[in-house]
């Protein structure tokens, strides 16, 4: 009988430091989250520099918890999988650190992975890939359509010009006056607005499956601003729900069309803005009706977290990837097929 396979997960590529123990690349056995969240909120985003701060005080006692809650030894790991970047350099460099440490000090193989198939392999977590498969990615950083024809394969068939989804959603809270993170905050208000402001969609060139949400930021800026000349004052709901269906439909749009012309098995989605209610929605009732299988790992999963890195770190495990101690932090990684 094959032996289990355990892989621990670091991520502090971001605001989350992370640590997480998954075995045999689909199961969680621990997924521990310590987000920084009601920190950086005061500053209204995230600040590198404290950021990094929060990843040295927490990540032994993260990994440690992992280990626990796992009831697991470091001798029963088979590696240790961190996120290697995209992301800040200073809180990367935090992670890859301890994940070195903890490596040599145990002997284990250590194995760099790109946030982004990270986010991607989630949904192993929940269902078993299907290919070729799309995913489409939309978190703080990233909003971008990939093709997968096997595991550790992708094609980049559309990406962001310009603001990512979860930027534009946290831009726009900023200008509602909503806290940080603005994603969860604008999602809340659109569902319960009794009305909604009609803002235009960026559909770029016929073909395109690329993405652009900064004319869309500014359309909500320019309304604002108009409203307020006239001395009167915006539906904050209304502009909010407005600013939403324009994205959903853009997003859902696209990942339709493109899931149509590759032929794709599956669909999936990932990363932060993946946890967005109406998002969620929108492409499952489409796919229902196309008859594509559509699927999304839970909120919990769809931000940042390491059970994510350890699923995706165990297919580049077993396809023979290895790091070396000689690691750094990739702040502007590139997704590169393992396959
Ligand atoms: O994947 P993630 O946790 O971190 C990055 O890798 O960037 O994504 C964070 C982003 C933030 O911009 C946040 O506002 C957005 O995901 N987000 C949401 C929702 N929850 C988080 N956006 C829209 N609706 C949500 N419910
Ligand atoms: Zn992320």
């Amino acid at each position: 009988m094959k032996k289990d396979q355990y892989i621990l997960g670091i991520e502090t590529s971001c605001d989350e430091t992370a640590a997480s123990v998954v075995k045999n690349g689909k199961e969680i056995v621990s997924n521990i989250v310590a987000s920084q969240i009601q920190s950086q909120k005061r500053f209204g985003g995230v600040v590198p520099e404290i950021a990094s701060r929060h990843h040295v005080e927490k990540i032994t006692i993260v990994i440690e918890e992992a280990l626990k809650e796992a009831k697991l030894q470091p001798k029963d790991l088979d590696a240790v999988a961190v996120t290697e970047g995209p992301g800040l350099v200073g809180a990367l460099l935090i992670g890859i650190n301890a994940a070195k440490a903890f490596a040599f000090a145990n002997g284990l193989p250590i194995v760099g992975v790109h946030h982004i198939a990270g986010h991607i392999y989630a949904n192993e977590l929940v269902q078993s890939m299907e290919f070729p498969l799309l995913a489409l990615i939309v978190s703080g950083g990233h909003t971008e359509l990939v093709v997968m024809e096997t595991h550790g394969s992708f094609k980049l068939i559309g990406e962001t010009r310009d603001d990512a989804a979860g930027e534009a959603y946290d831009k726009v809270a900023r200008v509602l006056g909503l806290p940080y993170p603005g994603g969860p905050e604008i999602d809340r208000l659109a569902t319960e607005s009794d009305g909604e402001i009609e803002f235009p969609r960026a559909w770029l060139e016929a073909g395109s499956y690329d993405f652009s949400f900064s004319g869309l930021k500014s359309a909500v800026i320019n309304y604002k601003h108009n409203v307020e000349q006239r001395g009167e004052s915006i539906e904050p709901a209304h502009v909010a729900a407005g600013f939403q269906a324009s994205v959903v439909d853009v997003l859902t749009s696209k990942t339709l069309k493109a899931a149509k012309e590759f032929g794709v098995k599956q669909v999936i989605a990932a990363g932060g803005v993946a946890a967005n209610g109406q998002l969620r929605k929108s492409l499952e009732d489409v796919f229902e009706n196309e008859g594509i299988p559509f699927y999304v790992p839970p909120i919990s999963l769809c931000t940042d977290n390491a059970a994510m890195i350890a699923a995706a770190g165990t297919s580049m495990f077993n396809a023979g990837k290895r790091g070396t101690l000689a690691m750094n932090g990739n702040p502007g990684m590139e997704l590169k097929s393992w396959h």
